[in-house]
């Protein structure tokens, strides 16, 4: 069975889970087999969006599953586009997947944007703070079991947990062994939050789309003395360093082999740990500023590695 870690709200959240985002939005029918496939191989964690444009397909894998609703953690995010309507999208979002309350609700990036598309500054309405408070009103209703942030860096967190009260149940970000993030995921511990690491298997970089880490020598010969595969000690390694991992597959071989989780040496872990320092395989920070549009905002700090 998947371990499960707990959440500062005393939820029990699975390990690991199948991620939904398709590299572009929507998926429909390839994400609705990918979350049935995931489900009849065990997984009992779905991790969506509203941005994902795939929730009603999620939700009718959970609906013709068999598998109990209650037996399945179910994640979904509130887009950059609807900070000024919290609830509204929240309505939405339940409306699409066909749940009457979801486990976690997250705030996926740290910046309101405009209904059409345009990053407001953050100095003004809606700030991330007076998102987060719309948020901290839903757990009030019973739709919602935890509430989480997505993307958030130590700098953005802290202006979080100053000034507001509900401590962020998860931070979900992308992490995996060329972005690991240490000094984010020491803070989180630190204040309960847990990581949740999303592109757990790495991100095309140069290496002809594929990820990259997956192909060196070092995590092929961990890999090869468990008679695994190196995506199954990516992942191993993120569950054993205490971060829930996400990994997207719409492969059913890909889907069942990546729950198999592995027990890896501290020796093992260590290696990976280092990874990142290999020359060219710590991921680039490059993708980060351009999110930030308009130049003043997100304050990424995803750890510099040198
Ligand atoms: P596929 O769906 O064909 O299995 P993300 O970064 O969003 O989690 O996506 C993970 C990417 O890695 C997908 O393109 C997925 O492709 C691929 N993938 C999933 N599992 C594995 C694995 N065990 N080994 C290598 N690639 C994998």
């Amino acid at each position: 069975a998947i371990p499960s870690f707990t959440l500062n709200t005393g939820y029990k959240m699975p390990s690991m889970g199948i991620g939904c985002w398709m590299g572009t939005p929507g998926g429909g029918e390839v994400v609705e087999k990918m979350c049935k496939d995931a489900l009849a191989a065990g997984y009992r964690h779905l991790d969506t969006a509203y941005g994902y444009a795939n929730e009603e397909y999620v939700g009718k894998a959970i609906s013709e599953s068999g598998v109990p609703r209650a037996d399945i953690f179910l994640t979904t995010k509130l887009p950059n586009q609807h900070h000024h309507k919290v609830h509204a999208s929240f309505e939405e979002s339940l409306a699409k997947l066909g749940v009457d309350y979801v486990d976690l609700y997250l705030m996926h990036w740290p910046q309101a944007y405009t209904e059409d598309n345009t990053p407001v500054p953050h100095d003004q309405s809606p700030t991330f703070v007076e998102t987060w408070r719309d948020m901290e009103a839903l757990l009030k209703t019973g739709k919602v079991r935890s509430i989480g942030v997505s993307n958030f860096s130590v700098k953005l967190l802290e202006v979080l947990l100053r000034e507001t009260s509900v401590i962020p149940a998860t931070n979900q970000v992308e992490c995996h062994p060329c972005l690991p993030s240490f000094e984010l995921k020491s803070w989180c511990e630190e204040k309960g939050v847990l990581i949740t690491a999303y592109s757990p298997l790495g991100r095309p970089k140069e290496y002809d789309g594929k990820p990259v880490f997956l192909q060196d020598p070092d995590v092929i010969s961990i890999a090869q003395s468990h008679g695994a595969t190196p995506g199954q000690v990516a992942l191993s390694w993120g569950v054993q360093r205490g971060t829930i991992v996400i990994p997207k597959s719409e492969n059913p071989e890909r889907i069942k082999q990546n729950i198999a989780l592995l027990t890896l040496t501290d020796e093992e872990m260590a290696t990976l740990d280092a990874i990142h320092k290999k020359p060219g395989m710590h991921r680039s920070l490059l993708r980060y500023h351009e999110y930030s549009a308009d130049g003043t905002v997100l304050g990424w700090t995803y750890e510099q590695l040198g």
